[in-house]
């Protein structure tokens, strides 16, 4: 039972070394990686890293699933939120709510400054110091969306190419499959390796001169695999393309600086960061957002607005039309400042052992397959086990009080690229502990009791 708990030790030494590799682009910068290493000592000797108190601070985390203790292992598909968060969305909705940008009243000045206050955090949180290249969405996915109308429409027609990889979530193709229905463009794919890496010399093969933007994952949502990102965004930017990145799978985990990543746009979302459902951001160099048209029209985007035409607001606010979900953001922006007092490198440092000490265990586990990488990788594990079907996997550890996402992962393309249809996917974040890594596996055990073996 505290198998796990026994192998953090070891687990702990490769763990300081992970945690830089795990901030992958951002750390491969000397200063950010000694961080990491420093970090991971103190986290692992129980100093600066107390996970007790950092579990406190989510009520969620104490309940009870079916009896057994929750084991929360989806945090890819979304992370729970800290009383920091949840207590300043209730402040902002108790004492300050009104609209934003609107008023002259005291409360609207209140709720701006929330919402603007909220935009610096994010700012920071990607590596900017210019807090007008956030823009608010819905989520990555409406970040990508975005770009797909506004930048797509305005700079992409027949003929032009878009490079997206084998491992792209559907929120980073179906935009695209739209934006070329539209124009004719042509979408190509870099293909993914066996051991779950792009292959980067098909990348090379399919950059050209038709080539406009080149759109790729930062992290694998399905197999974890952190992307060369700045190495994609080198040799993008070197055949004369733009590059937008989706970083909802990094930007909860790694120093997500976009300055050293080199990048065009990228996209993240606050739910799978501690804050709120129903809002993200997009990143994009500004000068890029002030030549984009906007997305959408309507209130607040506007500079003026006559009945035969109109005229736009300054960036970011061009592309916010609408009364914005402004809890929603005030919440992502605590989220972001949640994440930045926990630190980068100690959350990437705590993580990391968590990682090695499931590697250690699942390839313990016969007839258990894991996909991706087994280095430059984040604490999301696809796998599947003998048979026995991914859902069916799902509702044998729930009933262990285990939760894990089961299915493509809306990542079809990569899961017909792999021959199957679904994989069991557990994924940890900062606020895991080894006894959960146990309940993992535990739960893995009683599917192969429960299915008489593993074929
Ligand atoms: N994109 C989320 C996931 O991978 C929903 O589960």
């Amino acid at each position: 039972m505290a198998k796990t708990t026994e192998m953090m030790d070891t687990a702990r030494a490769a763990g300081a070394t992970d945690a830089a590799g795990a901030t992958g682009a951002a750390a491969s910068d000397g200063s950010s990686a000694a961080a990491g290493r420093r970090a991971a000592g103190e986290a692992s000797e129980g100093g600066a890293w107390d996970l007790a108190e950092i579990r406190a601070q989510f009520p969620i985390l104490s309940r009870e699933v079916n009896g057994h203790p929750l084991a929360y292992l989806d945090n890819a598909a979304s992370s729970q939120q800290p009383l920091r968060v949840l207590n300043r969305v209730e402040r902002y909705l108790r004492r300050e709510h009104a609209n934003v940008h609107r008023g002259v009243h005291q409360l609207s000045a209140e709720a701006t400054e929330a919402y603007e206050g909220a935009r610096r955090s994010v700012a920071a949180h990607a590596g900017t110091t210019d807090p007008s290249e956030i823009v608010f969405t819905r989520g990555t996915t409406e970040a990508v969306n975005l770009v797909a109308s506004s930048w797509g429409d305005a700079f992409i027609g027949a003929g032009d190419e878009i490079v997206l990889t084998k491992m792209e979530h559907h929120s980073n193709l179906v935009p695209w499959q739209l934006l070329a229905g539209r124009t004719g463009c042509d979408l190509r794919f870099v293909d993914v390796t066996p051991g779950g890496t792009l292959d980067l010399d098909d990348f090379d093969r399919l950059l050209g001169k038709r080539t406009r933007l080149v759109a790729c994952t930062h992290v694998s949502n399905s197999l974890g695999t952190v992307n060369p990102v700045r190495e994609v965004v080198n040799r993008a930017h070197a055949a004369g393309a733009l590059t937008l990145i989706d970083g909802a799978q990094a930007a909860p985990h790694m120093l997500t600086d976009v300055a050293k990543t080199g990048c065009d746009f990228y996209a993240f979302s606050s739910h799978k960061m501690c804050g709120p459902t129903g809002v993200g951001a997009l990143w994009a160099r500004r000068e890029l957002l002030e030549e984009m048209p906007p997305y959408q029209g309507g209130g607040e985007m506007i500079s003026d607005v006559r009945l035969e035409g109109s005229s736009w607001a300054k960036v970011p606010h061009k592309f916010e039309a609408g009364t914005p979900n402004i809890s929603g953001v005030v919440g992502f922006g605590e989220a972001a400042r949640f994440l930045a007092d926990l630190g980068p490198e100690a959350i990437a440092a705590h993580e990391g052992v968590l990682k090695r000490a499931v590697l250690d265990r699942l390839d313990e586990i016969e007839g258990l397959h894991l996909y991706g990488p087994r280095e430059e990788r984040t604490a999301v594990f696809s796998f599947t086990y003998g048979d026995i079907h991914p859902h069916d996997l799902s509702t044998i550890l729930d009933q262990r009080g285990v939760a894990i996402r089961a299915g493509h992962h809306c990542n079809q393309p990569l899961m017909d690229h792999y021959g199957i249809s679904a994989t069991a996917r557990a994924s940890f974040f900062f606020y895991n502990s080894p006894r959960e890594v146990d309940a993992l596996c535990d739960g893995l055990a009683l599917a192969a009791e429960v299915f008489g073996g593993i074929a």
